[in-house]
């Protein structure tokens, strides 16, 4: 398959498209990104022409759901940004000793799983009780996340003691990597979820976490995902955003938390 050509007006439809299911915005610097991964779809459903795609792909729910998972940047690791991870551990866990709970948390973008585990092995090391729902709009991450697998290179921000108690080599198919323990994947419980059309649980959580996600939205999507993820918290609950990411400009209620840029509180 040579290059593909895309129309302006085609490149319009797609990224509108794009936003309107995943808010994330495609401007045309993208267009060569956007384009090795249409011909990636026009392979996988045997369609030659791109026009044909498009129209196929504008019909074809399913198809939509294929592409938009194919436009995901997905780039994660363990003990990512973890500064904030602790600065939070360190506050559920002095809650804790005036009255023990069970924590909720709630990785709201969580790719591959390097963010919902990393979290999970801190708490169980904090001896906390907690359950974490992970979600993602993208269903192929889930499967590598609820495989709990990974390359050696995705853990080695992982403290040496941390490593060897929570993970272990993998086996057969797995040899060569690292796997999760089973007694840590059973406190994360993974789910599909858009952060744009689907509707936010009912339950309230003491933590939300969405983290590098929002770097690929503008500024109204981000606002209204913020607004949305802002009724899942308790009172008092923290909003953990990327390093990259600010809520600064934008219409919200939540209050900054001292001397820790990333963190908000409900
Ligand atoms: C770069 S990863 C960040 C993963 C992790 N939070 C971290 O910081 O390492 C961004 C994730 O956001 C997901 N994503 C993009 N748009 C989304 C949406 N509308 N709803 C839910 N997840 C979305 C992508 O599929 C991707 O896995």
């Amino acid at each position: 398959m040579g290059t593909i050509d895309i129309s302006n007006n085609d490149f319009q439809r797609l990224s509108q498209l794009i936003y309107s299911e995943s808010g994330i915005n495609i401007h045309i610097g993208k267009m060569e990104l956007l384009k090795s991964k249409i011909a990636k779809r026009m392979r996988t459903t045997q369609i030659s022409s791109c026009h044909d795609y498009l129209n196929y792909l504008m019909n074809n729910q399913s198809e939509i759901t294929e592409f938009i998972d194919t436009v995901t940047t997905n780039h994660s690791f363990f003990f990512r940004e973890n500064k904030s991870i602790q600065n939070m551990i360190e506050v559920l866990s002095n809650e804790n000793k005036t009255h023990a709970r069970v924590f909720k948390i709630w990785c709201a973008a969580c790719s591959t799983g390097d963010e919902p585990y990393s979290v999970a092995v801190q708490m169980i090391e904090k001896g906390l009780q907690f359950s974490i729902l992970a979600t993602d709009i993208a269903h192929s991450v889930l499967n590598t996340a609820m495989r709990g697998v990974y390359s050696h290179e995705r853990v080695k921000n992982v403290p040496i003691s941390i490593l060897h108690k929570y993970f272990q080599k993998g086996t057969g198919r797995s040899t060569g990597y690292i796997r999760v323990k089973k007694e840590v994947m059973k406190y994360i419980e993974f789910k599909k979820f858009n952060l744009i059309t689907d509707a936010i649980p009912d339950e309230k959580f003491d933590v939300v976490l969405c983290r590098n996600v929002m770097i690929y939205f503008d500024d109204p999507t981000t606002e209204k995902v913020i607004n949305r993820l802002y009724h899942a918290l308790k009172i008092g609950g923290f909003f953990i955003i990327g390093q990259a990411e600010s809520l600064m400009s934008l219409r919200h209620h939540f209050k900054s938390v001292k001397n820790t840029p990333s963190t908000f509180i409900k």
